[in-house]
């Protein structure tokens, strides 16, 4: 019903408009988002943003846009990173916004101040209101990576990941999370978050499970719009920026927890029904709760990128959804869209992203080439009004024009903020009521202050692997604890209490010890990751060295309490068997005192802090990458989702079974890739001179760049003839959406072998690689190679694995075992692509 209403406005409102009568918010919205409307899947709910439009600021706005140039405008509508854009660029370019990303900081020094902070926000700031050249002042809104509390800032509060608070399960606590970031972004003139993301991880061999609070997206729903009031204040207090309030953002749109095995920017393959109830509901609250933007996914959903769905952009998320914020992209994301590149994605636009975000030095080009773009209409003026229109409506809502210089700010600078004492509290709570409680046999906790307490394992005293991916760098890596000013370590905590108490402390990684202990705390797991560096084939946890730790310290009568690290569950069986009691602490972040707050009884005896910490992920019981998802799969887990013993309900654990699951990768055998057709995973794929990637089922296919065509070398259309043209990189291969071992066959003289014919030679560079994933893969050049063959005829190459796996590329992770691209002309056929160990000559390493 309301629907229809709606259509029909959307109607009328486009016939005012196109005679020329008002050109008003809603107007132009209907207008541009009514043009598909129709066909929207009934099961997304019709929702109206919690906060709502003000006509004031929407006259503010046509004002505004009137006078803004069509230059000014474009400018807007990119975000430049501040590694690769001076304030003076901003000026001249009118660039609408800045961010720092993973690891960027103020002078690239990563123990920039405060002070430096806030006086690169009034730089840009000043830049972006300059109107020298006599235009339009706008000011400009910097976005950074806030995930669990200002984590790019020395002495920020960290508060545990993401994956840690789902467990908590208190939407209360969230708020104030979210208000306590805020605060610290706040101190830092910074106003515009990139939290919370929503994802729901189904599969957790992605290396972002730890953003992710539950595989249940109930949980999701009923955060995600604390979260956003917490960071923005609850919708009737709209001057965002005149307290410690800042601009957060939904991410990433849509289902970006939903793809294929778990590959990070994959694709998400699932029917509408079950993107909208699993993937979508994190966004309806946060719609509610009035989030002001929303960040695209740099995945896809059935093979369509997020970052150029129409359908999911516009008639979605803001048609039904009533989204009146704006879409910023990820990280030149743009580029994925088929028929894209990084300087120049009209299509994103098109589709409904807002705000491209374009960190790397290319966004002057995209710059040039959005702007030839909307000359041309190939933007239409409506398209890119709309999108200027809800940048400048987030930017006044959140009373950017009336707040003036960062500095001026009434909590910027405020040092006192960072790191603040009641931030701490907060996070120590969230710790404490994060820790999940596996196995507590002869009831071994909660322990007794006064004793001696042996604390082992590489986790015990590490700042930077109990804070994980995203803590000061993007990685998480490469910190020491003196990065974490203020931060208290799991020892850190242990020790406080337990020398208070008259007990005796000894830190040792390796388990060493001077005078036996009455107890031994082993704190070990995951090293830090953030994205697809974090992703994984299996869910194995080896750890061999903390297994022989356990042992060890158990062997010598110790009992043995395991705090495990981990952005994930992982199967740790024989870890488990191995201790008396085991707790999975998550990624606890700087506030690790809250650990020892659970772990001992305090000095009198009493238990003030009991487990309440539940999985909000299903635990595996082996370590095949088999599903394990609340009410929905069939792979029985070892722990199921609400799983958590408290110190008042326990129970004894028997032995868990040590039946990884797991075969052992074979290195011998033949693996066939191709063989007259692609071989299961693996499709062939080309992706052409203008970025489209598609699969090839055709004979004969005329793309950009290449022509591709199925040809007989002993049987019909056993081969493939490769003919690229010289106008423009194109890539032809075998790719797949799932992961393959090959490192048997690494260790096994191991090769990729493959069978051509060259009719003509290359005449420029022509690489061959193989992929494991975003940022992950290894090539090497068979230019010399290919022009050496005599032509004409078929030849056999093998290239050695080694080669490929000692270029970085990780074997054990592979999706794609064989590419080749070229930017020349080259005209090759192929036969019979495979991994097998041979003795025959092996290209050389190149
Ligand atoms: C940046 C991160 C970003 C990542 C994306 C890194 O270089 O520092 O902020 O998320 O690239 O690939
Ligand atoms: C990540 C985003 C992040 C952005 C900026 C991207 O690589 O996917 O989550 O907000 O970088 O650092």
């Amino acid at each position: 019903m309301v629907f229809k209403e709606r259509i029909l406005l959307g109607l009328i409102s486009a016939l005012v408009a196109g005679g020329g009568l008002l050109g008003c918010a809603d107007q132009v919205e209907n207008q541009v988002a009514d043009q598909q409307g129709e066909s929207v899947h009934p099961h997304w709910p019709v929702l109206t943003s919690g906060i709502a439009k003000d006509p004031e600021i929407e006259s503010r706005i046509d004002a505004l846009l009137a006078k803004m140039s069509l230059e000014e405008k474009i400018g807007q509508m990119i975000q430049v990173e501040i590694r690769f854009a001076t304030p003076d660029e901003v000026r001249d370019y009118h660039i609408g916004s800045i961010l720092n990303g993973g690891g960027a900081f103020p002078n690239n020094n990563k123990h920039a101040s405060v002070a430096d902070w806030v006086a690169l926000a009034d730089e840009y700031y000043r830049a972006s209101v300059d109107t020298r050249d006599g235009g339009v002042a706008i000011p400009m809104i910097w976005g950074t990576d806030a995930v669990h509390g200002h984590n790019n800032v020395i002495g920020a509060t960290l508060f545990p990941h993401n994956i840690a608070l789902g467990a908590a399960q208190n939407p209360a606590l969230m708020r104030k999370i979210g208000e306590a970031t805020a605060a610290e972004v706040s101190a830092t003139g910074i106003e515009w978050v990139f939290a919370p993301t929503l994802a729901v991880v189904r599969d957790d061999r992605w290396g972002r499970t730890y953003e992710s609070y539950s595989e249940d997206p109930e949980l999701v729903r009923a955060y995600a719009g604390e979260l956003v009031q917490g960071m923005q204040g609850a919708p009737g207090d709209q001057e965002i920026l005149n307290g410690k309030r800042v601009v957060s953002t939904a991410k990433h749109y849509i289902a970006d927890g939903g793809t294929e095995n778990g590959i990070d920017r994959g694709d998400a393959i699932m029917s509408e029904e079950d993107l909208i109830k699993y993937h979508a509901q994190g966004y309806f609250s946060a719609i509610e709760a009035g989030v002001q933007t929303v960040m695209a996914s740099f995945s896809s959903w059935n093979g369509e990128k997020l970052h150029g769905h129409k359908y999911l952009m516009t008639d979605v998320l803001k048609e039904r959804l009533g989204f009146d914020g704006f879409v910023v992209g990820d990280w030149a994301g743009h580029q994925f869209v088929n028929g894209c590149s990084n300087v120049s994605c009209p299509q994103a636009i098109n589709a409904g992203l807002d705000m491209f975000m374009a960190p790397d030095p290319n966004w002057r080009e995209l710059y040039k080439n959005t702007l030839a773009e909307a000359k041309s209409g190939e933007i239409s003026p409506a398209r890119l009004d709309d999108a200027v229109r809800r940048i400048l409506r987030v930017k006044l809502r959140a009373g950017l024009f009336e707040a003036g210089l960062p500095s001026a700010r009434p909590f910027a600078g405020d040092e006192s903020l960072i790191g603040a004492a009641e931030h701490r509290a907060i996070a120590r709570q969230a710790v404490r009521e994060s820790l999940v409680l596996l196995k507590n046999n002869d009831q071994l906790l909660p322990l007794a202050r006064n004793q001696r307490v042996l604390v082992a394992g590489d986790g015990a005293d590490n700042i930077g692997k109990q804070s994980g991916g995203w803590s000061i760098t993007w990685q998480g890596t490469g910190n020491e604890n003196a990065d974490f000013p203020g931060a208290t370590s799991v020892y850190g905590g242990i020790n406080e209490v337990v020398t208070a108490a008259g007990g005796q402390v000894e830190l040792s990684a390796d388990g060493s010890f001077e005078e036996k202990p009455d107890v031994a705390v082993v704190v070990f797991g995951e090293d830090p990751y953030a994205e697809m560096q974090g992703d994984i084939a299996n869910v194995n946890y080896a750890g061999a060295s903390d297994l022989a730790l356990l042992k060890k310290l158990r062997d010598q009568g110790i009992p043995v309490v395991s705090l495990f690290i981990t952005g994930r569950p992982l199967w740790v069986n024989p870890h488990i068997n191995a201790s008396d009691a085991f707790a999975v602490i998550w990624l606890p972040g700087t506030e690790a005192g809250g650990v020892a707050d659970v772990l001992f009884r305090d000095e009198a005896g009493n238990v003030n802090f009991d487990f309440t910490g539940k999985l909000t992920f299903s635990w595996p019981g082996d370590a095949t990458p088999a599903l394990h998802n609340r009410g929905e799969s069939e792979a029985v887990a070892q722990f199921a989702y609400g799983y958590g013993l408290s110190y008042e309900e326990g129970m004894e654990l028997t032995l868990l079974s040590e039946e990884s699951g797991l075969q052992p990768v074979s290195g011998s055998g033949t693996l066939a890739v191709f063989n007259g057709r692609a071989l299961d995973p693996w499709r062939f794929e080309v992706i052409d001179a203008t970025n489209t990637r598609s699969t090839i089922a055709s004979s004969v296919s005329e793309l950009n760049g290449i022509r591709v065509q199925s040809v007989d070398r002993n049987v019909q259309e056993d081969s493939r003839r490769l003919q690229w043209n010289g106008q423009g990189n194109a890539i032809a291969g075998f790719f797949a959406n799932q992961r393959t071992d090959l490192s048997g066959f690494v260790s096994n003289q191991g090769a990729l072998i493959f069978d051509v014919k060259v009719d003509a030679a290359p005449s420029d560079a022509v690489i061959l690689g193989m992929n494991c994933g975003m940022d992950c893969g290894a090539e090497q050049p068979i230019t010399d190679l290919l022009k050496g063959v005599a032509q004409g005829k078929w030849q056999t190459l093998a290239v050695d694995l080694k080669c490929l796996a000692e270029a970085g590329g990780k074997m054990d992770l592979v999706l794609s075992p064989f590419y080749v691209r070229t930017a020349g002309e080259l005209d090759m056929t192929v036969h019979n692509v495979r991994i097998a160990q041979t003795d025959t000559a092996k290209v050389s390493c190149g």
